[in-house]
């Protein structure tokens, strides 16, 4: 067999009568698998995130094996096989700086194994959106299934979710929860396995592999251990097989149209701001930019619907009752390419006429919106040249103008040592300012945009002010906070020239951030001093590629460029 034979890369080697055809069906037969089992067509992988480094992932084990049943109940030959997988609370310096690493040990192992088509196992959130972006480039038919939401807590007979953190962490820095108070938190914070029980990244990130038609309809919000989460992924199962004989890959359903689809959605329920980089880095895997211009028009033009926390004050599965993210495109079809495919091979226009929506508040009407547009606004101005982004839904409305005098902090040790020094020098209408904390400068834009409020602040009551980085936020956090500022300042953007007591000017209604210091003056200042390089390993070829927020901190290298993905010799292997 040649090495420049491409032909072995899906699972027709199974059936061939050659040697390599051979040792395939021997290797699997030495691995207890029958003689009929390993002729069988299509052959599926099983690309899973399972890891006991990911509690909420947790769930997939067992979701793999609902996969499997349904794939050997088509036809087909399931083959599970891991990657690596993204913590959020674990890994650092951020699940982001690692996000294009798994999406490249997705892709390559979709591309150079056996298989004719891949379903995902996905769920913490990075893991889906480098699973989108692996399987997009490896262009075999693929479909997701997501880990599912964890169950909602209690506490004190309150719900408790995982975004009541934030608050209950700022009342324990006021000294308003004691040790014993705090240990009962710790022990209920997180109940069970699956994802953040929010619309935080995870969940919002499921809706938009659910809107791309890159996982089944109805299959975002059901619980991770429940019952119908079980028969989803072997559904799932099936549904890859009818995938991998219809002759659809991703390119099919991952397109400019259901990129619009999938923002509009994330404006409609106020979904995570992490979302915005994962959206732009997909559509660069398929040599589309969305753009700021594009992304703000789309903001603008897309009334709130969902009121779920952390941006409302209802519970998902309260959203899940109002017919879940179906039911939020039903609302949304006067904004949608309906023409667009959903997971079962239907156009969203198929799917979407019957389509049922439940009565609940969490999910109000294109009529009667929460909020009438602008739910995640995109920021332009002197201060962010390139763009940032404010989820101006869950920003203090009070906040949405403002102008106050900057207090900086560079670096996030710089932020612990002083934010909550009696000598420093901030009121309740201070900026805060983060910076040195982008893709390079973090690296990967660690989740630390939603700066904590000073201790002495949280006294007197302040809950919000606006808060200003090159950072992300975690999609649990709430609060004005503007984040992605791009240029970042390691990378030379005005964000490095900030001095205290700058004016900073904020219009989340115009979509404007200013620095309010005269150009001359700017030019007279020396920025802040860039990262330094890294000298090996990962972090030389993270920082050489790395692209910034705008263009979805994908590597350079990893966008389309019009080469078909699946380009891998096979060689012999002996
Ligand atoms: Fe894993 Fe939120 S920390 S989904």
């Amino acid at each position: 067999m040649s090495q420049n034979d491409t032909k072995r890369s899906n699972g027709d080697v199974f059936s061939s009568p050659d040697r390599d055809g051979f040792l395939h069906r021997a290797f699997m037969r030495g691995a207890g698998r029958s003689d009929t089992a390993v002729r069988r067509r299509p052959v599926i992988g099983i690309c899973n995130s399972f890891s006991e480094l990911n509690p909420c992932n947790a769930g997939l084990r067992d979701l793999a094996q609902q996969v499997k049943t349904g794939v050997t109940a088509a036809g087909g030959f399931p083959l599970e096989f891991p990657t690596i997988s993204l913590a959020e609370p674990f890994i650092r310096p951020s699940t982001l700086y690692l996000r294009n690493l798994m999406a490249i040990d997705v892709e390559e192992m979709i591309s150079s194994s056996p298989i004719d088509g891949v379903v995902l196992l996905g769920g913490c959130d990075k893991t889906v959106p480098a699973q989108l972006m692996g399987a997009v480039s490896a262009g075999k038919p693929a479909v997701m299934v997501t880990a599912g939401p964890r169950a909602t807590g209690r506490l004190h007979g309150e719900p408790l979710t995982i975004d009541d953190l934030w608050p209950l962490s700022d009342r324990r820095r006021a000294g308003e929860i004691d040790d014993e108070e705090w240990q009962h938190i710790e022990g209920n914070l997180v109940p069970g396995i699956g994802t953040c029980n929010v619309l935080g990244t995870a969940v919002t990130m499921a809706m938009i592999a659910e809107t791309l038609g890159m996982s089944l309809p109805g299959s975002s919000l059901p619980p991770a251990t429940s019952g119908t989460r079980a028969a989803l992924a072997e559904a799932t199962g099936r549904r890859v097989v009818d995938l991998v004989r219809s002759g659809l890959t991703p390119a099919d359903f991952v397109t400019p149209a259901a990129l619009e689809n999938a923002f509009r959605m994330l404006c409609a329920v106020s979904g995570s701001t992490n979302a915005v980089i994962h959206l732009e880095a997909l559509a660069g895997r398929i040599g589309h930019r969305l753009g700021m211009p594009a992304m703000a028009g789309w903001s603008r033009t897309t009334p709130v619907l969902a009121r779920v926390r952390p941006a409302g004050p209802h519970l998902l599965e309260d959203l899940e009752e109002a017919g879940g993210l179906p039911a939020v495109l039903k609302e949304l079809t006067p904004l949608l390419h309906t023409d667009a495919l959903a997971g079962t091979g239907e156009t969203w226009a198929h799917v979407l006429d019957r389509t049922t929506r439940g009565d609940h508040p969490a999910l109000r009407s294109m009529k009667d919106p929460a909020f009438p547009a602008g739910g995640l606004t995109v920021l332009k101005g002197s201060l962010a040249p390139a763009g940032a982004v404010l989820k101006r839904s869950a920003a203090d409305p009070r906040l949405w103008r403002h102008r106050g005098p900057a207090v900086v902090f560079d670096g996030v040790a710089d932020l612990h040592a002083r934010i909550d020094d009696p000598a420093l020098d901030i009121t309740a209408d201070s900026v805060l300012v983060l910076r040195g904390a982008g893709p390079v400068g973090g690296p990967g834009m660690p989740e630390v945009g939603q700066l904590p409020l000073p201790r002495r602040l949280l006294r007197q009551g302040v809950t919000d002010m606006v808060r200003i980085s090159d950072a992300r936020m975690s999609g649990t956090a709430t609060g004005t906070v503007v984040l992605h500022v791009a240029p970042e300042a390691a990378e030379g953007g005005p964000l490095g020239l900030v001095e205290d007591a700058d004016p900073i000017i904020l219009d989340a209604v115009e979509g404007r951030l200013e620095l309010d210091v005269a150009p001359e003056e700017l030019r007279r200042r020396t920025p802040v001093a860039g990262a330094p390089a890294p000298r090996r390993g990962y972090a030389v070829l993270y920082r050489r590629h790395i692209t910034q927020a705008p263009e979805g901190c994908d590597f350079d290298f990893l966008t389309a460029t019009g080469e078909p993905s699946v380009a891998h010799p096979s060689a012999d292997r002996f």
